[in-house]
């Protein structure tokens, strides 16, 4: 598939298609997750299609590598997205970040027809926050997000260690797994979350190797590192 192909199927918030809804990483702990992300984000704002395109990178361990200013509040994030379409989103608080999340999400789908390009919604290392595990269920926000999202124009990036902390309902709300190392216990996961068998594919993705799985069309896709 063409660079410009998949960085619209992945990442575009154009609620037609049928790749429009939630994407996920999931990846080891430094196996390169957010240096992934943040380049593929950097390629994306290059194209048309991205021009008005708003990007909240929400990072729970307060860092980034986008070079965007940093807040940490709901008033000033629009402020800075009426400025500059990326804003790091750091929430400052350990008992907070259900409650930030959710927030964000709420205040995207009130006021979500303030840019024509849609919002990319990315949450980084969302493992952390409670509901992410196959067992778990997340917050009625997380959910209407995942939902709900498409049609609104606002579109989930979920970032988490294993597949395994992927909630069932992403199970249908998903159009793609970007995956890069995983442990191979989540094989199992990728059956019972995806019904998608990763067992030739996971041996195959070290050194910042990735893959794009398209869950929509059942299909794999396999890429090198990329540059940092
Ligand atoms: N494509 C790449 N080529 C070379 N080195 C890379 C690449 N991607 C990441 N790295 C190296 O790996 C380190 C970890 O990368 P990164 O922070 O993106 O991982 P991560 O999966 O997001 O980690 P964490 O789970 O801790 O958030 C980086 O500091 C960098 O040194
Ligand atoms: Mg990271």
């Amino acid at each position: 598939m063409e660079q410009n192909e998949l960085l619209k199927q992945m990442l575009l918030p154009d609620g037609d298609s049928s790749h429009s809804l939630s994407v996920a990483f999931a990846a080891r702990s430094g196996s390169g997750k957010s240096t992934l992300l943040t380049r593929l984000v950097m390629d994306a704002r290059k194209m048309e299609e991205f021009k008005e395109t708003r990007f909240i990178y929400v990072s729970i361990k307060q860092e980034s590598y986008f070079d965007a200013p940093a807040v940490s509040d709901i008033d000033s994030m629009w402020k800075q997205l009426e400025k500059q379409p990326i804003v790091n989103f750091f929430p400052p608080d350990p008992e907070f970040y259900e409650v930030d999340i959710d927030e964000i999400i709420e205040s995207l789908f009130k006021y979500h027809d303030r840019s024509e390009g849609g919002y990319v919604l990315i949450l980084d290392d969302i493992n952390i926050v409670k509901g992410f595990d196959s067992r778990g269920q997340p917050s009625p926000s997380v959910k209407k997000l995942a939902v709900a999202g498409r049609s609104m124009g606002i579109r989930g990036v979920f970032i988490t260690h294993r597949i395994a902390n992927l909630p069932r309902i992403m199970n249908g709300n998903t159009s793609a797994l970007i995956m890069m190392s995983v442990s191979s216990m989540d094989i199992d996961y990728g059956k019972k979350i995806f019904g998608q068998d990763f067992t030739d594919l996971i041996p195959e993705l070290t050194d910042y190797r990735w893959a794009y799985v398209d869950l929509i069309n059942e299909k794999t896709y396999q890429f090198n590192p990329v540059a940092r």
